[in-house]
């Protein structure tokens, strides 16, 4: 059965686009350095080394990236349909990765959050494993459709996934979506591990918070309670979204 692929003219096919060098080199490792090149340009710590020759073209499809964002509605999931779409190629669909289409997370995040305006302590989210971020981006994406921006500083977004490149993926959504559209996050937690085995290693990618918080709003990336409600989430104790004790 032929593959439908990103459909003609869409942002993600755009960004797909920029990330073809023909025969030179693999878009999958386009994709990773534009990441790496994403991380460096944030001032975080580089992953890898960008081989000198690919530069141009790495930096060509960050500023492809970065304008998609600027056009696109604010936590628009545009890597996840791209990182499919490029797993899944050459007839490889069976060993693809497949994430929720934001339209569906989108209807989780509707159906999960309550009208009431958050008080106290922040509202914490928690995907364990978060692919590309889409379903804590489409949180994001509600909070701010339904009410004021500032709704959005009440809330702590945590994900974490054992692929490296998924993990990284939600960081950098989540932190363009934010310089780009001038959005602010209460709290972004991102880590690199196996959310099932958390003591066992979690490298910690993103701990951002807003200035807006309180001192004692401002936790460790690695609080107990974090990493136990990360674990119970990842083992299904804890529905997604649901609030761990702070
Ligand atoms: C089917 S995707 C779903 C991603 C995302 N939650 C969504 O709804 O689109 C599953 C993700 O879980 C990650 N994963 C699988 N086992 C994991 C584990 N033990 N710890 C962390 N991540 C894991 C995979 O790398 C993959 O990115």
């Amino acid at each position: 059965m032929a593959r439908p692929g990103l459909p003609s003219g869409s942002p993600f096919k755009r960004v797909a686009d920029a990330l073809d060098c023909g025969y030179e080199h693999r878009q999958a490792e386009m994709l990773r350095w534009m990441l790496c090149a994403g991380f460096e340009v944030m001032g975080m710590k580089s992953f890898e080394t960008i081989p000198e020759k690919a530069l141009p073209k790495v930096r060509n499809a960050l500023k492809v990236y970065e304008e998609t964002v600027l056009d696109c509605e604010p936590f628009t999931d545009i890597l996840g349909p791209v990182y499919m779409d490029l797993a899944s190629r050459w007839g490889r669909s069976a060993l693809g990765q497949f994430f929720t289409p934001q339209s569906i997370a989108v209807m989780m995040a509707m159906m999960t959050i309550g009208d009431e305006e958050p008080r106290g302590r922040l509202v914490t989210a928690c995907d364990p494993t978060c692919g590309s971020g889409v379903m804590m981006l489409s949180l994001a994406q509600v909070l701010l459709r339904q009410g004021e921006p500032d709704r959005l500083r009440r809330y702590s977004f945590t994900g974490v996934d054992l692929d490296p490149i998924c993990a990284r993926m939600m960081a950098m959504q989540f932190l363009d979506n934010c310089a780009i559209h001038r959005l602010e996050v209460g709290e972004l937690v991102v880590f690199w591990g196996d959310s099932l085995l958390p003591w066992t290693k979690m490298d910690l990618l993103v701990h951002a918070t807003s200035p807006s918080l309180q001192p004692e709003e401002v936790v460790p990336a690695a609080r107990t309670a974090r990493i136990w409600a990360i674990q119970a989430a990842a083992q299904s104790q804890l529905p997604l979204f649901e609030e761990w004790a702070a």
